[in-house]
């Protein structure tokens, strides 16, 4: 799948055995997107020409020339991934700290917000302490996981407690889904002023 970084689009791609690699999503052959290629075993290959990579971004194979043995210099740009608790994180260049821990909590869906995360802690009445926002409703809480995408938009990951019921799964998504219009109802009002 593609996705947005500072680093521009990624190609995000699990292989066979179930390991995660994010490459720069552009083919280093003629600059096809590399997320819309396709997954051989262990390998992400162009759908163009293809080629096909390693995770590690090395070229292996390059299908019109079947003999040759692609030289090292012919790579796709790679971030390193971290893979833990349904989440997959992904940091451009040396990773600054591990992931936030978010033991007892699993991921339920993702959504985004036109608001940033300024007006999202209005919204809660609560601080986010690491790109980690603690939503209270109905006695338990949902886990927000933020991330800004530009000035006034925020890709908010809603998690809920690991052993939440499917009542609670859905009291825990329409009180994010609030918050959300909540937010954008704040933000909206500030542009108003
Ligand atoms: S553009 Fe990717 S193999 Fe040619």
């Amino acid at each position: 799948m593609p996705a947005q970084s500072p680093v521009g689009p990624i190609a995000l791609w699990r292989s066979r055995s179930g390991r995660a690699a994010a490459f720069a999503d552009r083919c280093p052959h003629r600059g096809m997107r590399l997320s819309h290629g396709f997954v051989r075993g262990e390998t992400l290959s162009c759908i163009y020409h293809g080629w096909s990579y390693a995770q590690g971004g090395n070229c292996l194979r390059i299908p019109a020339h079947p003999g040759l043995a692609p030289p090292e210099t012919i790579r796709v740009a790679t971030q390193a991934v971290e893979d833990s608790g349904g989440i997959i994180w992904i940091s451009v260049g040396e990773a600054a700290a591990p992931p936030p821990r978010l033991e007892g909590f699993a991921p339920l869906r993702s959504m985004m917000v036109e608001a940033d995360i300024a007006a999202l802690e209005a919204a809660a009445g609560a601080k986010a302490d690491g790109g980690l926002l603690d939503h209270r409703h109905d006695d338990r809480t949902v886990r927000l996981l933020l991330a800004s995408v530009g000035e006034a938009r925020t890709l908010m990951h809603v998690l809920v407690g690991e052993d939440s019921n499917p009542t609670e799964r859905i009291a825990a998504s329409r009180a994010a889904e609030t918050l959300r219009r909540a937010a954008e109802g704040i933000r909206r009002g500030r542009v108003a002023q």
